[in-house]
Order: C-alpha cells, then sequence, then structure tokens
C-alpha cells in the first residue's frame, strides 16, 4: 500500500494545520498538525465519482480552507462528540454537500443541552461544558441532516465504505470499513495514547468491549484513527493493547477499594487522567468530571461481576500496569 504526503499540505493559521496523507489514488487520510491538535480529529476523504469526506477537524479555518477546496458531495459524521460534530455546521456552511448523522445521536447535534446532558455533569458542569464545546471545539446546532442507522454501506464508485456500529465511546460511535483496501477507520476507539474513553455517562465500557472485539476481527491492513495516526503493524495486537488499559484501570481501582480508598480519593489520583491535578482550568475541572464518570462505569460492572466475569476472552490476555500486553486474544469473538 503507497502513501505519499503531497506538498499542498494545507497551511497553518493560529496554529492549526493539516497533513493530507495520500493512501491510494482515491484515499486521504487527514491528519491535524500544530498546536491546536488537542482540540481537533482526524478524517478521511474519499475522491471517487461521489466526494466525500468523513469526520475531519484540524481547526477551523484549517477545516473550512480544506471543504472549500475538496468541495464533497457528503459528509459523514462518526458520532456526536464535538471534536468530530463540529464538522457538521461547517460541511453546511461552505459546501452543498448532504451531511449524514448517526440517527440514534441526532438530538445530541442538534441541542447542545441534551448533548451536555449526556456528560452525566452538574449544573455547573454543564455551563463548563458549553464554553468548552462551543469556544474550543466550535461546535453548533445543526438543523439539516440524514440520519444512517449501522450497519450500512455507501457505494462510492470503486469504493465501498462500511459503516459498522462500534458503540461505547458514545451510542452511535461509528467505524468505517473500506473492504476492497482492508482499510479500516476506527474514529474514537482508544487506539492512542490515552486509550479506550468512556468518560460520558451514555457511555458503556461493555459495549466498548464488544465494539473492539468485533473490530479486531476485521482483516485490516491499514487502521486509521482519529487521535492516534496511522497503525500498519501488529494491528490486533493494539487492540489488545486497548483491552489491556481497560483491564488495567479496573485492577487499579479494585486493588484501591481494596485499601480503602473512596471514590473521591481514586477520581483524584486518576481513573484515565493520572496528572490532572496540574492541568490548568477548564481541562482540570472536566477531566476530574471524566475520571469520575469513568470510575462510575467500571464500579457499575464491579457490582455485579468483573470484565474478565463479562469476556471471558479476556482472561487469555495478561497485562503489565501501564497497559502494556504480553499476550494476544485466543479468540476473536464478538463478546460473551
Ligand atoms: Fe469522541
Amino acid at each position: 500500500m503507497k502513501m505519499t504526503v503531497p506538498p499542498s499540505s494545507a497551511g497553518t493559521r493560529r496554529g492549526e494545520g493539516m497533513k493530507r496523507i495520500r493512501i491510494t489514488p482515491n484515499i486521504d487520510y487527514l491528519e491535524p498538525q500544530g498546536a491546536r491538535k488537542l482540540y481537533a480529529c482526524s478524517g478521511l476523504a474519499l475522491n471517487c465519482r461521489v466526494k466525500a469526506v468523513i469526520d475531519t477537524n484540524p481547526g477551523r479555518e484549517a477545516t473550512r480552507d480544506f471543504l472549500e477546496e475538496f468541495n464533497p458531495d457528503i459528509a459523514i459524521i462518526s458520532h456526536y462528540h464535538p471534536d468530530h460534530s463540529s464538522l457538521g455546521p461547517q460541511v453546511q456552511q461552505h459546501t452543498h454537500a448532504e451531511l449524514f448523522i448517526p440517527q440514534v445521536e441526532a438530538p445530541c447535534f442538534t441541542d447542545l443541552d441534551h448533548a451536555v446532558a449526556s456528560s452525566g455533569g452538574d449544573v455547573e458542569m454543564a455551563g463548563i461544558m458549553k464554553g468548552f464545546a462551543t469556544k474550543l471545539l466550535a461546535y453548533r446546532e445543526i438543523t439539516a441532516y440524514i440520519p444512517y442507522d449501522s450497519p450500512c454501506s455507501f457505494i462510492f464508485g470503486d469504493i465501498t465504505l462500511e459503516c459498522i456500529r462500534s458503540a461505547g465511546h458514545s451510542p452511535g460511535h461509528t467505524s468505517f470499513y473500506l473492504p476492497e483496501h482492508k482499510i479500516l477507520f476506527s474514529s474514537d476507539m482508544g487506539i492512542d495514547r490515552l486509550g479506550p474513553w468512556y468518560g460520558w455517562k451514555d457511555c458503556s465500557i461493555e459495549d466498548f468491549v464488544d465494539s473492539i472485539m468485533k473490530l479486531r476481527s476485521l482483516e485490516v491492513n491499514l487502521l486509521l484513527t482519529s487521535h492516534g495516526g496511522m497503525i500498519t503493524r501488529d494491528i490486533k495486537g493494539r487492540w489488545d493493547k486497548a483491552l489491556a488499559i481497560i483491564l488495567d484501570r479496573e485492577r487499579r481501582i479494585l486493588e484501591a477499594l481494596d485499601k480503602g480508598l473512596s471514590r473521591d480519593d481514586i477520581v483524584r489520583e486518576g481513573v484515565c487522567y493520572p496528572g490532572k491535578g496540574k492541568t490548568a482550568e477548564p481541562l482540570r475541572s472536566l477531566f476530574t468530571l471524566w475520571d469520575s464518570v469513568m470510575f462510575d462505569h467500571h464500579a457499575e460492572i464491579l457490582g455485579a461481576t468483573s470484565l474478565t466475569g463479562l469476556f471471558p476472552d479476556l482472561k487469555t490476555l495478561e497485562f503489565t500496569p501501564g497497559g502494556r500486553t504480553e499476550g494476544t486474544l485466543r479468540a476473536a469473538s464478538p463478546g460473551a
């Protein structure tokens, strides 16, 4: 598989920028560059008879510049989190493309209050979340869209795009598989430095693990992620590492509870964000909320069983603290 970086990579403004990586003559991976990368996400451009863009947010102005140049016919968004959904209003403002969003998440695209209510925060945190979503992530409510419900497929000339529901990170989170090229755009499945993220009330660890196992079973030569770049080697090993990170969080929570630590103690130490005490506001409050919700998701499972109780296949994954896997899943079943 040939991949090059065309010299026409988008320029930068106010710390924004985008690297456009050619994977095939018709498929580009669009990766944010620059200082605003924290609030951005990667995407995919399919340059066929019908031109399509998936996710893609290298920053407000860089996104606008890309959309005006690429002029897509169709835009598809994987899930409602503002770093991804902010593509929607940009598409409607700068192109004539039809906008597809996951049906189950439509209320979060059309109503910021509904999206913020899904976070699980109190009234004060809702205000912080709204400011974060609109000012830093450029969230805007949309009114016109076409809902899609996975599984479904788009046929763009000689490229088939299979939409695969991969819930857990959000209820309608979708990944995109190109079977002719064995390419998977996994969006926010946690193949990145942070690992799987389930810090909102509407996330589900059980669905997340189920989705990882489903995607892990696909034949994939190139894995494209929203926040972790491109993966070309040991792709199944990267899925195992993501599972190991979730297992490691459960193990650390259990150990802390056994020592008599409270929920607040464990959240302060960090489920996903151990260094948040040194982080500036509003991120520190957001990280604390997200760690609280992630703790609650783990506690809900531990109240009845454990991750390996729900998914016996995970017992074959040995891991060391920090989430480094020492083994691989023996089976790739789609869950318990
Ligand atoms: Fe997300």
